[in-house]
């Protein structure tokens, strides 16, 4: 007697891609999600609109998500403050019972969740959603549970983000654990030290908690390493680094903050970051001068390419317009320099911490 094997659920479906990203660098990351589509096969169209702060990414047909969300790291676009394959949109959402179609939308994927997130794009016109979105997160939280769609012991499996691009529209989002920025929506909220002489202080922090792994961090900056800072004053980056206990030699021609001086781990010298070059080789290199970014780029690959620096962290300052083609000039400059050197890994992201400027991590890898 024959049995019949029951027939394997369908595979749950994406239908594109959704990033958030800064308000007005919507055609930036609409131009970086088309490229990256492309790049996976994907067809279809990107829709974007100036000061929402997210792009989407429809797909002409459905693609299972299981082979779509390994490649949707956060880090695989510039622009992009998360970026997440999306399986549902569901729209005209009740006032009084937002719950239950949503929950129903993620049970019809077949695709189970170890936890959920409630975001919102970063806009004007979205922010006043993030007081509903906390007050929210419990129940959708509880019903989602109880109807069998969460799994929160199974900690492989992807978190579900739920979008609400308005009060009545939601995006049913999945990402795979560690592929999501580390901070909800994308936003580095950090703690400012006073201490540190400048804001920026959280621009560096920010890149080496989003640009760098644990273990790099662990490994590559410890306490007794040396660090450069070209265009260091008032020294909130110079600061960052000897707070993790590196000593560091400062680059500027202007003055450095007494608090940063303070803690005696800091030696500015008065010199231009173009040409001055250290007598033996350091540890980090970081740069925040303000300057042409193919400037920028052509010094740090120099002194990765000659062994001056191991790892190196700067800020390159895009120009309003053609941002992307300044970053891909940037890209070339690099490559062009370290392509003959050995195999380099170059990371650059639009920090939450960035305006006008994006940071970018370089070091040859080993
Ligand atoms: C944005 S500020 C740096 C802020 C700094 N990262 C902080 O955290 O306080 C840029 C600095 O670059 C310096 N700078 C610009 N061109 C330079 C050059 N050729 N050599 C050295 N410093 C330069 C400026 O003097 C200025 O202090």
């Amino acid at each position: 007697m024959s049995r019949d094997i029951p027939p394997a659920p369908p595979a749950a479906l994406a239908w594109g891609l959704i990033a958030l990203c800064r308000a007005g660098f919507e055609k930036e990351t609409a131009a970086e999600l088309d490229r990256f589509s492309q790049e996976l096969g994907l067809t279809g169209y990107v829709r974007a609109k100036d000061g929402t702060a997210f792009v989407v990414f429809e797909s002409y047909e459905g693609i299972e998500l299981a082979q779509l969300m390994p490649h949707c790291d956060w880090h695989a676009l510039v622009f992009a403050r998360s970026l997440m394959p999306w399986f549902a949109r569901v729209d005209e959402l009740p006032e009084r019972d937002r719950a239950t179609p949503i929950v129903a939308a993620t049970r019809a994927s077949g695709q189970r969740f170890s936890n959920v997130h409630l975001e919102h794009p970063d806009s004007d016109a979205t922010r006043p959603l993030s007081g509903f979105c906390r007050r929210f997160t419990e129940p959708l939280t509880k019903q989602l549970a109880t109807k069998g769609g969460l799994r929160t012991s199974r900690k492989h499996l992807p978190a579900l983000h739920v979008l609400f691009t308005d009060e009545r529209t939601a995006w049913l989002g999945a990402a795979l654990p560690g592929h999501a920025a580390p901070w909800p929506m994308g936003i580095a909220r950090l703690r400012m030290p006073h201490e540190a002489g400048s804001r920026s202080t959280l621009k560096l922090a920010e890149a080496i908690l989003g640009l760098l792994t644990e273990e790099e961090r662990t490994v590559q900056m410890r306490a007794g390493m040396r660090a450069v800072d070209l265009g260091a004053a008032p020294g909130g980056w110079s600061w960052q680094l000897a707070y993790r206990g590196l000593r560091v030699i400062a680059v500027d021609n202007g003055p450095m903050a007494q608090s940063v001086m303070a803690t005696e781990m800091v030696e500015h010298l008065r010199a231009d970051g173009f040409t001055w070059r250290p007598q033996r080789p350091t540890d980090w290199l970081v740069c925040d001068m303000v300057e042409q970014p193919s400037r920028i780029a052509t010094l740090m690959a120099e002194w990765i390419a000659t062994g001056r620096a191991r790892h190196a962290i700067f800020n390159l300052k895009l120009p309003m317009k053609r941002r992307l083609d300044a970053l891909d000039q940037c890209r070339a400059l690099i490559h062009k320099r370290l392509s003959n050197v050995g195999d380099y890994d170059l990371r650059i992201k639009h920090l939450y911490h960035d305006r006008e400027e994006v940071t970018a991590y370089l070091t040859l890898a080993r």
